[in-house]
């Protein structure tokens, strides 16, 4: 292989567009010697001249022609590779996001819209409960969290990003369906289905019957909000839930949200990262993705 330096190409170039020492020594702001002697050191790595004076002007020897074809493309590939890394330093890598499972019903639209903008960038995307969330937070092991509400105890940077209303569900045919601002002390006759421990919609649900001192009856366990809302349309009771999940229901009639009063409970979405975490570019514009374009 040639051992030849980038510089020395460099200084070829320049002087075969120029067809001068000086000149070219001029643009590349050198020297004129130090010109001559990289074209000196580069004829001796060829082990043939490139260049040959006649009278006073110079000219590329033919090898000299035929080695600036080459020469060119080295150096149009290596600004092509520059450009290529500043996009990938800019834009590219891989973005580890973890949600908490009700956030899963919006999440994927908002990275579908993102990576649209940014066709570089691939997407891990973990769903999980709110515990496994906390624990990935506490280790490290995601880039960010897009959770119902930020953890007290770990160290974070939490930021509101968009509304999250909990709304409570019914079968289309329960006798409180069509009822208008129904008080929240009638809700202590019904039958609540509710998530599992340590489900953020599970914990604001707990907190808020706490605080208005109303006792729910709670039936069935469920881990998903898929349960909870074919079991409230089979009968089997009340829900309470985002109202991310249950778009498709609401506007097909299969569930139906009840008026009572103090409902909907508003909540908000939070992106959530580890204080002092290094984002990686691509994190980074995924948080301002967020916070620009669904601000709260
Ligand atoms: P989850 O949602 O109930 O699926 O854990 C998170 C939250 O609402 O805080």
């Amino acid at each position: 292989m040639l051992n030849l330096t980038l510089r020395q190409l460099r200084v070829f170039e320049a002087v075969a567009k120029h067809l001068s020492y000086s000149r070219a020594a001029e643009e590349l702001h050198l020297t004129q010697p130090a010109v001559s002697m990289q074209i000196r050191q580069l004829e001796d790595v060829a082990g043939l001249p490139l260049f040959e004076q006649l009278g006073k002007k110079i000219h590329l020897t033919e090898a000299g022609k035929e080695f600036l074809h080459y020469s060119n493309s080295i150096l149009q590939h290596l600004s092509e590779a520059e450009t290529m890394l500043a996009e990938f330093k800019g834009m590219s890598g891989k973005l580890n996001i973890s949600v908490a499972s009700t956030a899963s019903y919006f999440t994927p639209q908002l990275l579908a819209e993102f990576c649209q903008r940014h066709t570089q960038a691939t997407v891990n995307l973990s769903v999980t409960n709110r515990e496994t969330l906390l624990q990935r937070l506490s280790n490290n092991e995601t880039d960010m969290a897009i959770m119902g509400r930020p953890p007290d105890a770990l160290n974070v940077d939490a930021t509101p990003f968009m509304e999250n209303h909990l709304i409570i569900i019914a079968p289309v045919n329960h006798p409180l369906a069509d009822e208008r601002n129904i008080p929240l002390s009638r809700l202590a006759e019904e039958t609540f289905l509710v998530r599992e421990q340590g489900s953020g919609t599970r914990i604001t649900m707990e907190r808020f019957f706490a605080e208005k001192n109303i006792h729910l009856t709670t039936g069935t366990e469920m881990s998903t909000n898929e349960a909870i809302k074919q079991a409230v349309q089979a009968g089997m009771g009340l829900g309470i839930l985002s109202l991310h999940t249950v778009s498709l229901e609401l506007e097909t009639v299969r569930l139906k949200v009840l008026d009572v009063q103090n409902f909907p409970i508003q909540r908000h979405w939070y992106v959530v990262h580890r204080k002092g975490k290094r984002l990686s570019n691509v994190a980074q514009a995924f948080k301002e993705f967020l916070l620009q374009e669904h601000a709260a």
